[in-house]
Formats: structure tokens, sequence, C-alpha cells
């Protein structure tokens, strides 16, 4: 265990997660752009994701998600005292999504919540605050949803982005740990706006309100520049992973897993590199996923437990980066 003192923290009493039934798969999207799965797959490791139905809008997906999670939890909805979605698609501009959450789920009609935008680190960001809230008193239980409906602001056109990306949500319950030291140990986030351009939406908000010409130009779509979040990502990544490991006095050794945002298998194999924690210790299922931005750690943290590959005592090192450019890692003893 990474920590036997009974210091107060944080804990994850239940995850959730839900996945559009829809799958596109690489070769799908050979008839929609010039690409190859071959590519794809050399490239980035992803091999399919998930589609949302017309029909379905991010807090419906959040929602389903929170439910799991809360069912997992054993805590009612009408416990919860804060709601936190992070995602960078929300169901408008105004009100937040967790709005729509907090009338889906059942929460008390004066529970408080709100979205928040930290990109593909938006979870971790998420889970610095509700840690805050938890251990200051302002909150017992938490419920942190990551949800993206990224094939809505794709260019459809721009094989540089589009064969990348999926939709899904993932949410935890947090709450007080029972004093035993398990819990989320140590958070760290961090933020560079310099690279802004680097991965953004150029259009739709106040900079550039959307007129017929800017949605012609596709400027309300993701761009990014691929290499330049590439690059900075390995760094960032490794440095945040690090950086939990040491401030808990740990070694990679005492790592039993990381459960890294799933951007592209080769970043993480830069980050596995760096860290010297063996790829076996990463939780991976970009090939069946793709990039869902701040869902992707809490989707491979429910699969993960699903799947028996986290056990308690372990130490988990989350680590995400993405649009702002944002990044940031957690530590957490299961
Ligand atoms: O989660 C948020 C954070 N985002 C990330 O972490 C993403 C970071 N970036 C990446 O994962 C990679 O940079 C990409 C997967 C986006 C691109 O991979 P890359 O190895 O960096 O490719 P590249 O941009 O250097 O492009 C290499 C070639 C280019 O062709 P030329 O100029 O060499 O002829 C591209 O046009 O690959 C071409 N290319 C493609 N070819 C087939 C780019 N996209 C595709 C594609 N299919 N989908």
């Amino acid at each position: 265990m990474g920590a036997s003192d009974n210091i107060p923290r944080t804990r994850i009493l239940g995850t959730g997660r839900y996945l559009p039934e829809k799958v596109l798969t690489n070769f799908d999207l050979e008839k929609l752009v010039e690409t190859s799965n071959d590519w794809i797959i050399e490239r980035t490791g992803i091999r399919e994701r998930h589609v949302a139905a017309d029909h379905e809008a991010s807090s419906d997906m959040a929602s389903e998600a929170a439910k799991r999670a809360l069912k997992a939890s054993g805590v009612d909805a009408r416990d919860i005292d804060l709601i936190i979605v992070s995602t960078v698609t929300p169901d408008m501009p105004l009100p937040a999504t967790a709005m729509f959450v907090q009338q889906n789920i059942g929460a008390r009609a004066d529970c408080p919540g709100f979205d928040l935008s930290a990109a593909c680190a938006g979870f971790i960001y998420g889970l610095s605050l509700a840690d805050s809230m938890i251990k200051s008193g302002s909150a017992r239980y938490v419920l942190l949803v990551g949800v993206e409906l990224l094939t809505r602001v794709m260019n459809w056109k721009d094989r540089t982005t589009c064969v990348l990306f999926g939709d899904g949500a993932g949410a935890v319950i947090l709450g007080p740990s029972a004093g035993d030291g398990r819990g989320i140990l140590s958070t760290h986030i961090y933020a560079d706006g310099s690279l802004a351009g680097a991965l953004c939406i150029p259009g739709g908000g106040s900079r550039l309100p959307n007129t017929p010409e800017t949605l012609a130009e596709g400027k309300h779509l993701v761009h990014m520049i691929g290499k330049d979040v590439f690059k900075f990502a390995v760094k960032a990544l490794a440095s945040a992973s690090n950086t939990a490991i040491e401030h808990n006095g740990l070694r990679p050794e005492d790592i039993h897993k990381v459960v890294p945002h799933q951007a592209n298998i080769r970043i993480i194999e830069g980050v596995s590199k760096r860290c010297g924690i063996p790829m076996e210790r990463f939780y991976i299922n970009i090939d069946r996923i793709g990039n869902t931005s701040s869902a992707s750690i809490p989707i491979a943290l429910d699969e993960a437990l699903e799947a028996g590959a986290i056990e308690a005592g372990n130490n988990i090192v989350f680590c995400a980066l993405g649009g702002g450019i944002a990044w940031g890692s957690a530590l957490v003893c299961w």
C-alpha cells in the first residue's frame, strides 16, 4: 500500500461508464477520407470508436454513466453535494450540462453543479477539485463525470483529426475515506496557454461567433496540430507521472497500474519508457474506444475494475494531457 498512515483522504467509491452502441471502424473511415486501417493502427493504436446516436446529447451519456457509478458506490443520488461535469462538448453553452445531469439522476434540487473545461485533462482537474472540496468539508459526496460527444465537432473531411476521436462518458463517485490510508494520495495539475492554438475549436465563441462563412470554413470544429501536441505530451505526461510517484516517496516499481488518457498508443509507450514502468502495467483500451478526451480515464478505470485489473491497496497513476495545453497526474491508493 502506498500509504499506511491514517490521514483523511478522498476515495473513489464507485465508477460507471456509458458508450453509445454504434461503432465506427477504421474501415468505415476509409470510405470517408483518404486513410487506411493500417495507418491508423500503426500511428495511433486505434481500431474503432463509438459514435453517439442522433438523439443523444452529452448529458444523456453523462447521466447514464453517473447512474451506474452511483449504483456501484451505494451512494444515494440525494446525498451528492456537488456535480462536476468535465466536457468540451456541453449540451449547450448555457446552462451547464451538470444541470441536466442533476435532473436526470434525481439529485437534490439544490445540489450545486457546473461544467469544467480542461479538455482531456478535465478528469484530473476534477479529481483535484473534488479532493479539495471533500477534504475541506465543503462536500461529502461528489459526482465527477467526464463526457464527450466529439464526433459532433469533428471535421469529417480532415483525416488528421477525424480518425482519432470518439464519444462516451465515465463517472466516479468520490467521498471521504475510512482513514485506512487508501484514497487519493496527491493530484498535480498544470497548463501552458502559449500552446492554446495547437488544439482548439476556434469558432462559435465570443472571439469568432458563428456566421455562414465561419461555418463553411469549419471553424466550429476541432483543429489540431498533432505533431506539436505529441511532442509536448510525452514529456509532460512522463514528468507529471514521475512527480506524482516521487511526491509520495514511491518508485516506479511500486506502481501497480497506470490508467492513462488514451490519445495515442505511441504517446503511452513514450511515457512508459520515460517513467520506467513496463507497458503491461498500463491499462489500454484505445483500440476499442479511441480518444474520448475527459471521458477517457474514467471509462478506462471502470473497464479495468470490471476486468479485475485493479485490487485493493494497489497504487494507481492517472495521467492526461490535451487542449490548453492542460495536463496533470494523480496517484491513488486503491
Ligand atoms: O487528446 C488530446 C491530445 N491529442 C493528442 O495527444 C494527439 C497527439 N498527436 C498525435 O497523436 C499524432 O500527431 C497524430 C496521430 C495526430 C498524427 O500522427 P503523426 O505520426 O504525428 O503524423 P503526422 O502528422 O506527422 O503526419 C505524417 C503523414 C502526413 O503525410 P505527409 O505530409 O508525410 O505526406 C499526413 O498527411 O501522415 C499523413 N496523415 C495520414 N495518413 C493517412 C495524417 N493523418 C492521416 C490519416 N491517414 N488519418
